[in-house]
């Protein structure tokens, strides 16, 4: 196990610090993906100094284990990985030899699903160790989760549900994160979701709120391009107005993906109350559509992004369609200087 640490530390130019009150990048990178850094958000807002100093990693995939073979095979597809956290957690012999593997050749990223930022009783004590435990061993450079709840009075709901966006949610969201990052790690990017429900009693819109929490907890944002076009689909929200309202400052990584449209669209509640259809679902499972594309370069241009990571779960390609698509975005990047 430390030999597997110290070979990623190497790798990705980072020290490991002691009190694990910050993750500092080593002036030259030498890891695998690493672009020099050469741009800045464009929105008007100073960057906050811990993501400024944070590396670029250029475009990657979120890893799935039935493309391992392909991956090892062409490596140079992705520049970097987002793993699933919850997936290595406990993890069994062949769990991990393929995280010791995975993570001798890229640089990982680790992704939560179940950590429940949202929920009012609290964080499980039992996952925010094993969160920390694969961080530490890890060291990555950022980590991610959703702004949403999974549990709620005990009850695993199984799904990444919206919270109300009032005041007092931001208020319960920030003593989580502070509670999370302090024993996970301190370089935590929030992800915005899709929802089919607008509940009731909001005293801000999605990106207010997105901004009030990443502003009070100093969080990054993970924006994923995709969830923001299908909310705008399904409630009829114009992208490029809801992109001027989110602090892009703040943007460290994006996620894209393509969703499909429901066959039998089940009913959304929207804004005021009013019943709609859900038109969009962000199920990835499609290649990303030319929408999510034109958005995707619209924050490339104007936010100074770290990593992009392409989101594929079901109906999976052939490999060389991921390739084709995560190259598509590196190349953007590259269009905006944002890696070389
Ligand atoms: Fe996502």
């Amino acid at each position: 196990m430390r030999i597997v640490k110290s070979i990623v530390q190497k790798r990705q130019g980072f020290e490991l610090q002691q009190n694990r009150a910050a993750i500092l990048p080593l002036p030259s990178g030498e890891g695998r993906g690493e672009g020099q850094r050469v741009s800045n958000h464009s929105n008007g807002s100073s960057c906050p100094e811990w993501i400024e100093l944070l590396p670029t990693l250029g475009a990657g995939l979120g890893y799935r284990e039935p493309f391992k073979s392909e991956l090892f095979r062409h490596q140079n597809a992705a520049d970097f990985l987002e793993i699933t956290a919850d997936h290595f957690f406990d993890p069994t012999p062949e769990k991990e030899r393929e995280l010791e593997l995975l993570s001798e050749h890229f640089t990982l990223i680790p992704h939560g699903l179940n950590l429940s930022l949202g929920s009012a009783e609290g964080l499980d004590d039992e996952y925010v160790g094993k969160f920390a435990e694969l961080v530490e061993r890890l060291n990555p450079p950022w980590w991610s989760e959703h702004v949403a709840f999974t549990r709620a009075g005990g009850v695993e709901i199984g799904h990444l549900a919206p919270l109300p966006f009032t005041h007092e949610a931001v208020d319960v969201l920030s003593e989580n994160i502070a509670k999370a990052r302090g024993i996970i790690g301190p370089n935590l990017i929030l992800e915005n979701i899709t929802f089919n429900v607008l509940l009731p009693g909001a005293e801000l819109s999605e990106a207010e709120f997105l901004r009030e929490v990443l502003e009070q907890t100093d969080c990054g944002l993970l924006l994923d391009v995709t969830n923001l076009h299908i909310n705008c689909v399904n409630h009829g929200w114009n992208s490029t107005e809801i992109l001027g309202r989110l602090p892009l400052n703040r943007v460290v990584q994006l996620h894209f993906s393509g969703g499909h449209e429901p066959p039998h669209p089940p009913i959304a509640f929207l804004e005021g109350g009013v019943g709609g259809r859900v038109r969009s679902i962000d199920s990835h499972s499609q290649p990303a559509p030319e929408a999510v594309w034109t958005l995707l370069d619209e924050v490339l241009r104007r936010a100074a992004v770290k990593g992009v990571i392409l989101e594929r779960d079901d109906n999976l390609p052939p490999f060389a369609e991921l390739r084709d698509e995560v190259a598509r975005a590196r190349k953007i990047g590259q269009i905006h200087h944002r890696w070389n």
